[in-house]
């Protein structure tokens, strides 16, 4: 609900402002969400202010008494939201005065809403992280829980999109756990800088009361304070750190999209995503859609375009503050919303996901797979790489025309390529053959793929 008030600002004014532009400068129809962030920074402050004597302790007494009903208020959605107030900082200050009278008129001392806003935009963003972090979390214990269940099954490898070489599903899965770990990573990185207290940078260059912002950090449980007051109201390169980090794990989550898609397809067949992610067509009665993953590859254009509109904000201001910085919060908002939603039926689809690990079995024998593993084997032979690779290339091609695998030729059919082919070499040529040979850390060997699930659990755990 809205209501019409006097601007705090309007002393000055000879008129006042115009319907439209009241409504293109308002910010609280979007910003009340920080609502309960501003409250708290709120209350730090006239705790310091308290403390060092600036306000009484009957002042400090009123403002903990009114906020707390304000924050009732919100919390019941009885608050009334004025547009005439522009913005969440004003309407919880107005209101307060409504409640406790002078003491709510002496909150903003030595405090101007450009430290206010850019302080709650930190705490509302320090506790996103956190969250987030978790639902990563999550979603890589669902690819290790799925793993866990297919180290030995194999599925072609692709570079090209074109048959490659065999690997285990689990190693498969197990390179979007890594992905996500470093995203992870990113997220606590970021949290170490957007955890900085602006409070005291004032409007920009301080404040003349003798305040003691150390206090209010260490309230709100900032790591320290922005040792600079210009940079401490200006910058949002925290929100935009922030976001590049979004926007990369939703590029992890694009590409894995891109995958389960392209699987999800009869002409792979690979696996089946359980019915409640998909949707059918209205006319195809035969169609199941996997829309989750198409719409999560779509979201990841606008979580990109979220990181590309805050950059192009910040790049043409001048120090200090200006009204621009108003426009981060609707992109910072939508990034952290769309990726909370995003991770959270991310863990879960994964986990519904059916595999089938026959079609991928004769996929991964369609395509000469193993073909290097030939030409690894007359290596060690004793044949210059060059020349095995010449070998097999024309056993794949004879292969071929006979319609068959490399593992489906006969001994004296594989000899008339090279004369070092002895009957070891049906070992090499199997499917399991050519991944327990790579048996090193990040090889696809079943016996890896389990030491990095393990490592991957340990990791989770702790
Ligand atoms: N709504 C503003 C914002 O989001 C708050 C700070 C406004 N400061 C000012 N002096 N107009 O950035």
């Amino acid at each position: 609900m809205m209501m019409q008030d006097k601007q705090a600002w309007s002393g000055r004014f000879n008129e006042p402002v115009a319907e439209l532009v009241k409504r293109y400068t308002a910010s609280v129809e979007f910003d009340q969400r920080l609502a309960l962030f501003d409250i708290q920074g709120s209350l730090a402050h006239a705790q310091m202010l308290e403390a060092c004597g600036i306000i009484t302790s009957q002042d400090l007494n009123d403002i903990r008494r009114g906020m707390a009903q304000i924050e009732n208020e919100i919390i019941s959605g009885d608050f009334v939201w004025s547009l005439d107030l522009e913005d969440v900082h004003l309407n919880i200050e107005k209101r307060l005065t409504a409640l406790v009278g002078d003491a709510g008129k002496r909150l903003h001392t030595g405090r101007s809403r450009n430290d206010q806003v850019a302080t709650d935009v930190r705490l509302y963003l320090r506790n996103a992280i956190d969250e987030l972090i978790e639902l990563v979390k999550a979603l890589q214990m669902a690819l290790v829980n799925l793993a866990t269940h297919h180290t030995h099954t194999i599925m072609p490898g692709f570079t090209h999109l074109q048959v490659a070489q065999p690997v285990s599903f689990a190693h498969h899965l197990m390179a979007y756990f890594e992905m996500l770990k470093r995203d992870a990573e990113r997220l606590a990185d970021a949290h170490r800088r957007v955890n900085r207290l602006p409070l005291g940078a004032a409007a920009l260059a301080g404040t003349s009361y003798p305040i003691k912002r150390e206090m209010v950090a260490e309230l709100l449980g900032f790591d320290g304070v922005c040792e600079n007051s210009l940079d401490a109201v200006s910058d949002r390169d925290f929100a935009i750190e922030f976001t590049a980090a979004a926007a990369l794990i939703m590029t992890h989550l694009s590409r894995l999209s891109e995958e389960l898609i392209l699987w999800m397809s009869p002409r792979f067949g690979f696996i089946d995503i359980a019915d409640r992610f998909c949707t059918g067509s209205s006319i195809m009665p035969q169609k199941k859609n996997p829309d989750v993953p198409e719409l999560v590859r779509g979201k990841t254009g606008r979580v990109n375009g979220h990181l590309v509109a805050l950059l192009t904000l910040m790049k043409g201001q001048p120090l200090a503050y200006n009204k621009d910085n108003q426009e981060d919060k609707e992109p910072l908002f939508d990034t952290v919303d769309t990726l909370t939603q995003t991770l959270r039926i991310y863990a879960d689809m994964i986990g519904g996901i059916t595999v089938k690990p026959e079609a991928m079995r004769s996929a991964a024998l369609q395509g000469y797979a193993t073909a290097t593993d030939l030409a690894d084997y007359l290596v060690k032979k004793g044949l210059p790489f060059r020349d095995a690779h010449e070998a097999v290339a024309l056993a794949v091609r004879f292969a071929e025309q006979r319609g068959c695998d490399l593992s489906g030729l006969k001994l004296e059919e594989l000899q008339q390529f090279s004369s070092l082919i002895a009957d070891d070499i049906y070992g090499v040529l199997t499917l399991e053959g050519s991944l327990a040979a790579r048996n090193h850390t990040g090889g696809t060997a079943p016996q890896q793929v389990e030491a990095a699930i393990a490592r991957a659990r340990h990791y989770l755990a702790g």
